[in-house]
């Protein structure tokens, strides 16, 4: 348990900058221990910017995992079972603490840029899935996050969190940057690159992908059951998958649930006109020569 002092400290933190990335300064400190990170060959890690699938891939990876056995999915929260490699807010909670000390064959997730991966996962030619997904809705699930989860800082009006967003002054910079980089680098690398909107759309198509990659099986009610365990809904009432047991200093779900709407296109909700033409014109810069494609709804 966190005490009083560290639950203020890790709130509405100021962004550090973290080799030109901005990120939280509770993170940056926990940095020498993130980059010496020994991974193991049979560890599998989950890459995104935030907001992009994040949890609902992590679920889904542990049902895999544990051949949808839903009683083993509960066992602890989402956030303890996949932990979360660069985090730190506390002396007691940290990433890399977790994972020393959890068993092989190790789920763990992180938001870094590609470059700033520790080299070990590349020397253990670890498997990789990075999930990606549309600008539009990243920006909009980000701005509520921003909201409930108090290690941000505050994201002010839409408008103005929607200019930093695009600036690249958010934790974990610039969106482009991210999704560009890690494609990029998968033309090389053991990387399965996937798109929220192909999950919304076909999430056996996506699952049989997974298995595919992982060189692995399952029996056709298995899959039916590890879809149903990971749709929305089920995830927005699963405890152990919707966040709701962290502590409330940290996320305050009151101000937005963190399984939210769930969607793509809900931008459209937000976006004023001016607004999107606006952002199309710097997407299309800031995409440019990349043969990247994103599906802005579904
Ligand atoms: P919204 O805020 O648009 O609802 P991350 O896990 O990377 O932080 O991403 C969170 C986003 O994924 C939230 O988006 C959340 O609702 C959505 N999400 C989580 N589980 C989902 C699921 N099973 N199906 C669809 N979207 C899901």
């Amino acid at each position: 348990p966190l005490l009083a002092m560290e639950q203020e400290y890790a709130i509405r933190q100021k962004l550090g900058s973290l080799h030109g990335i901005p990120l939280f300064q509770s993170f940056i400190e926990g940095w020498p221990q993130v980059k010496a990170f020994q991974a193991r060959p049979d560890d599998l890690l989950i890459s995104t910017y935030p907001k992009s699938g994040t949890t609902w891939l992590s679920e889904i990876m542990d049902m895999i995992y544990h051949d949808g056995n839903v009683e083993k999915c509960q066992r602890d929260a989402i956030y303890n079972r996949v932990p979360f490699l660069e985090m730190k807010v506390s002396k007691g909670l940290s990433g890399i603490e977790q994972l020393e000390k959890a068993p092989s064959p190790r789920l763990i997730k992180t938001h870094l840029p590609v470059q700033l991966l520790p080299t070990s996962f590349w020397e253990q030619k670890c498997k990789i899935i990075y999930m990606a997904r549309n600008p539009k809705d990243v920006v909009i699930s980000y701005y509520f996050f921003h909201q409930m989860a108090k290690i941000h800082p505050d994201p002010g009006t839409k408008a103005e969190f929607l200019e930093n967003f695009m600036a690249g002054k958010v934790a974990y910079g610039s969106w482009y940057d991210h999704v560009r980089g890690w494609w990029e680098e998968k033309q090389e690398k053991k990387i399965l690159y996937l798109f929220y909107e192909d999950m919304k759309k076909d999430p056996r198509q996506e699952v049989q992908k997974i298995l595919q990659f992982l060189g692995k099986e399952l029996a056709e009610g298995t899959v039916e059951r590890i879809l149903h365990h990971t749709s929305f809904q089920e995830m927005k009432k699963n405890p152990a998958a919707n966040y709701e047991t962290m502590v409330p200093t940290l996320m305050d779900h009151s101000l937005s649930p963190f399984l939210r709407k769930g969607i793509s296109g809900d931008w459209k909700n937000h976006f004023t006109v001016a607004q999107n033409e606006h952002f199309n014109q710097h997407y299309q810069e800031h995409m440019a020569g990349s043969d990247l494609y994103f599906e802005m709804e579904v």
